[in-house]
């Protein structure tokens, strides 16, 4: 899969459908000389863009000399640009040497390559035999400055993952920014989609023109947020769900983030993308290094659902390190929508005899159960059972004799002013330079991180907990964003703070998972702030937002998924009464299905109609939805209907969500399905029999059909 040419200079990356070729220029400054879609070529320097107008020349000794013919550093494509020289383009690594100077400028040394790719100390990354990597070391000219690129790429799918490590082997210098990744593409023509929103509306999709100058997402909340997502991509204007170019990015990361794109300069576009360096400085000694996550690019020469497919593939086959991921996955009930912190032993064992009821097989007693929590006021970081309010043991004992598993809530990364860890360690808590006054939200502190001590008090809580009480299960929640960031025991250096509270969360989630890894955990944060790639390695699923009701959540979901599988995608029926019972399970089915209300309160009816849908996840979904391949056929974009279909890997079953915004009358509109074998036979259960080809070709006839608004009609198909 990696081929180098060592007499035309380049470095060849191909599984057969994607090429990734680099060229060592004569100048040794090493150039991207094609990213895209294979194909045979044995000239590479014809596609590097020339110009030989406006050429840079250098003087040595009076004499003036040129660089390698055609090459321009405004013009040329980079794999790593350098600062305060020529290239005005950003620079994904930027230093500030001992002498105050931003100089640098990085040239090839020698490269390797392998099978596989190499784990990242202290962050999540991605694993895997089913890939090789290329490591090329740079050397600043100047400085005993290192910058190691690593690029990997998958042969089994179209996914190339970069990152960089930065070495010091000089005097002290400071790093001011430290991207992930520089990809210089030779066209501009391209739409950008990014993922904006807020609490309860998290990853709505944006789409602009590229245009000339700067554009960018990012976050510089501590978390991911609800805000902006890492997830983006660019997508060439004639693409469509299966035709056409289009560039998906993602970062391994959990924390600020920055995708950057420069364009206008040859009309090219130039990105950059990486922790945000928005208050980011880290000092680097003589011998100390810094390593940047990885990100993670989806190439598709195939429409969005092709990029998609490949992100999806990634995030199950090389990302998530939970081991039982790819087995089924037990329906969950949440005590959060009903009850909150109103609960009791006999409330909490009535709703587990009546979540069984509906199917639920773990159930999951969420926020208020420790310190003296009735309200969101005290005790976080007093991680012991409220035994005044709850029997826990009784609790976990009635759930096992049920049948059921058991899961719990925590929200490690926080204390309440109110709590007794905050009153024996005051310090513990993240403030500012204001002594006196000290912002919180939903009456909280972020803790902070950057000391191992602290992470290691929650680490003890946390684990006395999960050695009693057995947990089958955590909810590990984040309600709050990260403001003033001063951590005294870091002395000047608080550009660090940021990325050492997200290095502190790996820490506590790493050891925990390492240590308890039949303990599935459910990322969450305040809904869906924290829903990236960073904390899918740790956290197989996690809650994709606070708002449940499926007629908005419709849109969050599908956007989400165009980046994220939905088995990642945490999704309850509530008792949100914008449809029944049946309507909202069949959406929660396209997700990692679960409920989130007063089961005491349902009736038979509405039990009827949840447990029928509870037998068909049982039945179906670990093979399609977890396991299976998820094309979009019906965007919200398109108009009052939005599709998802999900196809098992041998191409057996099916399961089909048409979901109404608006209604649906008189209008002439035929299903055509993909993914099928047109070959087999299939039924559809309520229309009839035909083959793969005639779906996929003419479709399911839904014209005589009416549709009220918030639908949500689920399809079975299986082949006959
Ligand atoms: C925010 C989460 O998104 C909710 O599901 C719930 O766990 C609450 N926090 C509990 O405080």
């Amino acid at each position: 899969m990696i081929k180098y040419n060592q007499s035309a200079r380049t470095i060849k990356l191909s599984n057969g459908s994607v090429d990734y070729v680099l060229y060592i220029n004569n100048d040794n400054i090493v150039e991207t000389a094609y990213f895209g879609k294979s194909f045979k070529c044995e000239n590479y320097n014809a596609l590097r863009n020339y110009n030989t107008v406006f050429v840079d020349t250098y003087f040595v000794d009076g004499e003036e000399k040129y660089y390698e013919h055609g090459f321009n550093f405004q013009a040329s494509r980079l794999e790593l640009g350098s600062h305060a020289r020529i290239d005005k383009r950003c620079s994904p690594v930027i230093i500030r040497r001992g002498n105050g100077s931003y100089e640098t400028d990085f040239r090839y040394v020698s490269h390797a390559s392998y099978k596989g790719i190499k784990p990242l100390n202290g962050l999540p990354c991605a694993h895997g035999e089913n890939c090789e990597t290329v490591e090329i070391l740079f050397k600043d000219y100047t400085s005993e400055l290192y910058a190691t690129l690593f690029v990997t790429l998958f042969s089994d799918k179209d996914i190339i993952v970069k990152n960089f490590v930065i070495r010091n082997g000089g005097e002290r210098v400071e790093l001011l920014c430290a991207k992930s990744m520089q990809l210089d593409l030779p066209s501009m023509d391209y739409d950008w989609v990014h993922f904006g929103g807020r609490w309860s509306e998290e990853r709505q999709l944006k789409r602009s023109l590229l245009h000339d100058g700067a554009q960018q997402v990012s976050s510089n909340r501590g978390v991911s947020s609800h805000y902006e997502n890492p997830f983006t991509y660019l997508q060439a204007k004639d693409a469509t769900a299966d035709y056409g170019e289009v560039i998906g990015f993602n970062l391994i990361y959990s924390g600020n983030f920055k995708f950057d794109c420069e364009c206008g300069v040859w009309q090219g576009t130039h990105i950059t993308y990486g922790i945000n360096e928005e208050d980011f400085c880290w000092t680097l000694n003589n011998g100390e290094s810094f390593t940047t996550p990885q990100a993670v690019i989806s190439y598709s020469y195939a429409g969005t659902d092709k990029m998609s497919q490949n992100f999806h593939s990634f995030i199950k086959d090389n990302l998530i390190s939970y081991r039982h991921d790819r087995e089924y996955k037990p329906v969950l009930f949440n005590s959060w929508e009903g009850c909150y912190f109103d609960f009791g032993t006999d409330s909490i064992i009535s709703y587990i005899d009546d979540a069984a009821k509906i199917g639920s097989e773990l159930f999951v007693l969420d926020d208020g159960w420790f310190g003296v929590r009735n309200d969101d006021r005290t005790s976080l970081g007093d991680w012991k059972v409220n035994g005044k309010k709850l029997d826990l043991h009784k609790v976990v004992e009635h759930c096992r004799k049920k049948g059921l598993k058991f899961g719990i809530w925590f929200e490690p990364e926080m204390v309440s002013p109110v709590s007794e860890l905050y009153s024996r360690h005051s310090d513990y808590a993240l403030k500012g330079e204001n002594k006196t006054e000290h912002t919180a939200h939903r009456h909280q502190y972020v803790l902070d991180f950057t000391n191992p001590a602290v992470v290691d008090d929650i680490y003890c809580q946390m684990r006395t907990f999960i050695v009693e009480y057995k947990p089958d299960y955590v909810k590990w929640d984040y309600n709050r964003m990260v403001y003033e960031h001063v951590s005294p025991r870091l002395g000047s250096r608080q550009g660090e703070v940021y990325h050492r509270l997200i290095l502190g969360y790996y820490s506590l989630i790493g050891r925990l998972t390492a240590e308890f890894p039949d303990l599935m955990i459910e990322g969450c944060a305040g809904g869906g702030a924290r829903f990236d790639m960073g904390t899918l390695y740790y956290a197989p699923q996690i809650w994709t937002s606070d708002e449940s009701n499926p007629a908005r959540r419709l849109f969050i979901n599908y956007y989400t998924s165009l980046g994220y599988p939905l088995s990642t995608m945490g999704t309850h029926v509530n008792d949100s009464t914008i449809t029944d019972y049946e309507n909202k399970a069949n959406f929660a089915l396209f997700g990692t299905y679960g409920y989130e209300m007063n089961p005491n309160k349902l009736t038979e009816e509405q039990c009827t109609q949840l447990k029928k849908v509870a037998d068909i996840y049982k039945q179906y979904h670990n093979a399609v939805v977890n396991n299976g391949t998820l094309y979009h056929l019906l965007s919200p974009e398109d108009g009052n209907a939005v599709c998802l279909q999900c196809v098992s890997q041998d191409k057996t079953q099916s399961l089909v969500l048409f979901a109404t915004i608006a209604s649906e009358r008189e209008k002439y509109r035929f299903l055509r399905l993909k993914g099928l074998n047109p070959e087999y036979n299939y039924r559809v259960e309520g229309e009839g029999i035909y083959t793969g080809e005639y779906l996929s070709t003419v479709g399911i006839n839904m014209c005589s059909q009416w549709f009220n608004e918030h639908t949500f009609r689920l399809l079975i198909i299986t082949r006959e």
